[in-house]
């Protein structure tokens, strides 16, 4: 079996850094070496050394929340391919992704994981896994939801926002959550209030607030901390583990708090658009320049950011996810003249290990923190450790050579999503990836791309690490 040698960086895991040697061999992590210590082993076979002389050496990014190929409605779907979504995720470092298979009303779950399934098969530059959005709570759903964590699914993600589609009232949250208390599954929930943002943006509409800044004006933060409040205080009945995904605003976090102090299992991502964009810089622009800002939850202002950044910090936000859910400039602009029609999303599945790196550059988190929040903490809540989120022997050999010291600008114009615009257009960022391998294999290498669609394998998955 072959085996390559990375040798001469600096090993960042979730809990420490220090100089250390990485042997590969074939898919795995053989050993961490004393810096030096591997070299006579490995010269005598004739293996590879990879020299990471000044670079870190961490695992590879996983990034729990993605949209690939997602058809939004009948007009738009994320231009993102699992071919081209998961090229661009090992771009920015991140070596696994999961996404979602989604069962619309009146359809079967079976059905959402297959077509998933195969939408998926032999397309993945990195190895994926699913989660299971539920738009339709029911018996048989929720019978369903054993088999797929029999079958490596074993998180899904229910919906407080969009009634009318994917919506599910406080009755069917119990009820899922009582089922997923019964199986060990993740629950995973979209905290807006959806019912009353229906009436804002109604209310907008009809007093001719059309552009896109009325997206963020009519979601507000207390409809998403109210949320919050009232899904923990529902999993706090059905005992049930809870994730809050695309966490943005101090009061969601507020609240986020509030269920963790009581002891409960809760926990939360955010995405590096709630860290960095705002509604008054980015989301209140004129016409696409608006429209490529929106998402929900929407951006919102300097101040949450801030409240994130020690979030992140004290460990009450748990992860760094994406959400990426990529819309090209045509789809966008169908809300053009109602903010109400522009699918929501935009990409960043390429960006996030080097935004959460600019954290570190920008002295709001540890290098460690880094590491946990965007690789060992997802692996670990999404039933993936330690196969994935850390370089150690046994474990898959996902590892990333990221040079600290080069500094890159992000745009439409360089980056590989498959995206005509970028939400980060000019941002500077200090850190970039160089290398990245896959199950041992590269994928980039030494800033090009070597990977092949179809190398990723799906990943079956356990259940969550992290419950107490
Ligand atoms: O705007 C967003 N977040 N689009 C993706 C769908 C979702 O709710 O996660
Ligand atoms: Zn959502
Ligand atoms: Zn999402």
């Amino acid at each position: 079996m072959e085996r390559i040698l990375i040798s001469g960086g600096t090993l960042i895991s979730a809990s420490d850094t220090r100089l250390a040697d990485v042997l590969v061999s074939g898919e795995t992590v053989e050993a961490v070496f004393r810096p030096g210590s591997a070299e006579a082993l490995v010269a005598a076979e004739g293996s590879q050394v990879v020299d990471a002389t000044g670079c870190y050496v961490v695992p590879g990014g996983v990034d729990v929340h993605v949209h690939l190929q997602l058809e939004m409605t009948p007009e738009a779907t994320s231009s993102d391919t699992f071919a081209t979504g998961t090229a661009a995720a090992a771009w920015g470092g991140t070596t696994t992704v999961i996404d979602f298979a989604g069962q619309q009303a009146g359809t079967h779950v079976r059905d959402a994981v297959d077509t998933r399934l195969a939408e998926a098969q032999g397309q993945c530059a990195i190895d994926y896994g699913f989660h299971l959005a539920m738009g339709d709570v029911n018996e048989t759903s929720l019978k369903e939801m054993g088999t797929l964590v029999d079958e490596g699914i074993t998180s899904f993600k229910y919906f407080m926002a969009y009634p009318g589609a994917w919506y599910s009232d406080d009755g069917k949250l119990l009820r899922a959550m009582f089922r997923a208390a019964d199986i060990g599954a993740m629950v995973m929930m979209h905290a807006e209030n959806g019912i009353a943002i229906d009436v804002l943006r109604d209310m907008a509409v009809e007093r001719g607030n059309t552009d896109p800044v009325w997206h963020g004006r009519t979601r507000p933060t207390r409809l998403e901390g109210e949320a919050v409040h009232r899904a923990a205080a529902l999993a706090s009945v059905a005992a049930a583990p809870l994730y809050i995904v695309h966490l943005s605003s101090a009061d969601a976090l507020e609240q986020v708090t509030w269920a963790r102090n009581r002891g409960q299992n809760v926990f939360a991502e955010t995405c590096p658009q709630y860290l960095y964009l705002t509604i008054e810089d980015h989301l209140d622009q004129p016409g696409l320049d608006g429209l490529r800002h929106i998402c929900s939850p929407p951006l919102r202002s300097k101040g949450d950011h801030a409240t994130l950044w020690e979030g992140l910090r004290q460990d009450e936000l748990a992860v760094v996810s994406t959400d990426h859910c990529p819309f090209c400039d045509n789809e966008k602009l169908i809300g053009a003249d109602d903010f109400r029609q522009t699918p929501n999303g935009l990409g960043s599945i390429e960006h996030r290990m080097d935004l959460i790196h600019q954290g570190v550059v920008a002295g709001e988190l540890e290098l460690t923190r880094w590491v946990e929040t965007c690789s060992t903490t997802p692996a670990k809540l999404f039933g993936l450790y330690p196969q994935k989120g850390v370089i150690a022997a046994g474990s898959d050999a996902d590892i990333v050579i990221y040079d600290p010291n080069k500094s890159h600008t992000l745009s439409a114009a360089t980056h590989h999503m498959n995206i005509d615009n970028s939400a980060w257009e000019n941002t500077q960022v200090t850190g970039q990836v160089r290398t990245v391998m896959s199950r041992g294999s590269f994928v980039i290498k030494d800033n090009e791309f070597v990977g092949s669609a179809g190398h990723g394998k799906y990943l079956k998955r356990g259940l969550s690490d992290l419950l107490k």
